[in-house]
């Protein structure tokens, strides 16, 4: 069986490593690897590749940035001659981003059989790109691998066939086990002792000038009690730069290899930030982790984990911070399933087929 893997921005890559390393334990299975190039900076794309010693790609689209429409549309241009050509069995297409959804698309309508690692996940947002993103992709997959039961849950709601839906557990997780011995290994050269590990990408916090002005002056505000570590995604450096926001005080830096990013993480008094993947990060960890978002589609990281949701609301961010400060914050639990097997689970699956 030829199994295609479609990935293209950077929180797809840590989701694909595993699954790939588990199929190639596998003797009837064949791999190839397609990659978007929805992300394209070295930094954001060749250092995961390297770290979570994933194989080069077969095929880069190259299809950079753009518009969602544009962005979407010359994935699928260019990807539909690819998988013509290499005819794969079946595609795994991982999370949230356009390339998820472009692949999906592609391959259902050449009644090429797609599975969704990373289904179910809900935030109820729709004005969230993702949100779109996951919902389309779910209602096209042959296959949902589901990393909580909320996501299962979701999945039947929408009237999903239990058949399809294979709750394996938390891929994420899987690279996160793998690659924190190396983690702890890192010399944390040039960290202040006590910080707060900042990320912030959104466009419902970044692309407003008002918004992001707002959030940048909490994180001032935070850095009167401990040191803010922020590696800025390439989105936000130019936000700031186009809104000519000071942000002097703040301790920006450029995005961070995964292993360091990590190594960040484990030391970290607190984890603010408005990613997915990190919400999950920090709740394995057990790290307290304030989210900037209104709601989540991750809701296991609130119930279970450590993760609070501020929003935008910054009483809500400093009175949380001051529970960090005094050691009174939450504990949490690792959910079910988020053991570092997730891959194997799916490579189990996807060898019975
Ligand atoms: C995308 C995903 C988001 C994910 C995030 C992680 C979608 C809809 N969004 O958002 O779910 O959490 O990746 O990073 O797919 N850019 C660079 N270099 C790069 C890539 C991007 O400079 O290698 C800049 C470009 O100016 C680009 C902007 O970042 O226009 C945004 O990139 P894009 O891929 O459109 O979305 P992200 O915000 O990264």
């Amino acid at each position: 069986m030829h199994v295609l893997h479609v990935v293209g921005a950077r929180p797809n890559f840590m989701k694909a490593a595993p699954v790939h390393r588990a199929l190639s334990q596998r003797a009837q299975i064949k791999q190839s690897l397609v990659h978007t190039g929805q992300h394209y900076d070295a930094n954001m794309s060749d250092v995961f590749f390297m770290q979570l010693a994933m194989p080069e790609p077969t095929v880069n689209l190259g299809v950079g940035s753009g518009s969602h429409a544009q962005q979407t549309a010359e994935i699928m241009k260019r990807f539909e001659p690819v998988i013509l050509e290499l005819k794969p069995d079946l595609v795994l297409v991982y999370g949230d981003v356009n390339s998820t959804v472009a692949a999906a698309l592609v391959c259902s309508k050449l009644l090429i059989a797609v599975g969704h690692v990373e289904a179910g996940l809900r935030s109820f947002d729709r004005t969230m790109p993702e949100e779109i993103n996951r919902i389309v992709t779910d209602r096209l997959a042959d296959l949902l691998f589901t990393p909580s039961e909320d996501g299962d849950t979701n999945l039947k709601r929408e009237g999903v066939e239990e058949k399809k839906i294979h709750r394996v557990g938390n891929v994420m997780i899987d690279s996160l086990v793998r690659l924190l011995p190396a983690a702890k290994e890192l010399t944390a050269h040039n960290l202040p002792a006590r910080y707060a590990l900042v990320t912030l990408h959104r466009p419902s916090n970044v692309d407003d000038g008002d918004a992001l002005k707002s959030i940048l002056e909490s994180l001032l505000r935070v850095s009167e009690q401990m040191s803010v570590v922020f590696p800025v995604h390439p989105r936000t450096r130019q936000r700031i730069k186009d809104f000519g926001i000071d942000v002097e005080k703040l301790r920006l830096l450029e995005p961070v290899p995964y292993i360091e990013f990590l190594a960040m993480q484990t030391r970290a008094a607190v984890v603010i930030t408005d990613s997915g993947g990190i919400q999950e990060e920090s709740t394995y960890l057990g790290i307290p982790c304030l989210t900037v978002r209104e709601n989540t589609e991750r809701p296991i990281t609130v119930t279970m984990g450590t993760n609070v949701l501020v929003g935008q609301d910054r009483d809500k961010l400093s009175a949380e911070l001051s529970k960090v400060v005094a050691g009174k914050f939450k504990k949490g639990a690792i959910p079910p399933l988020w053991d570092g097997h997730a891959g194997e689970r799916i490579a189990d699956v996807v060898e019975h087929l």
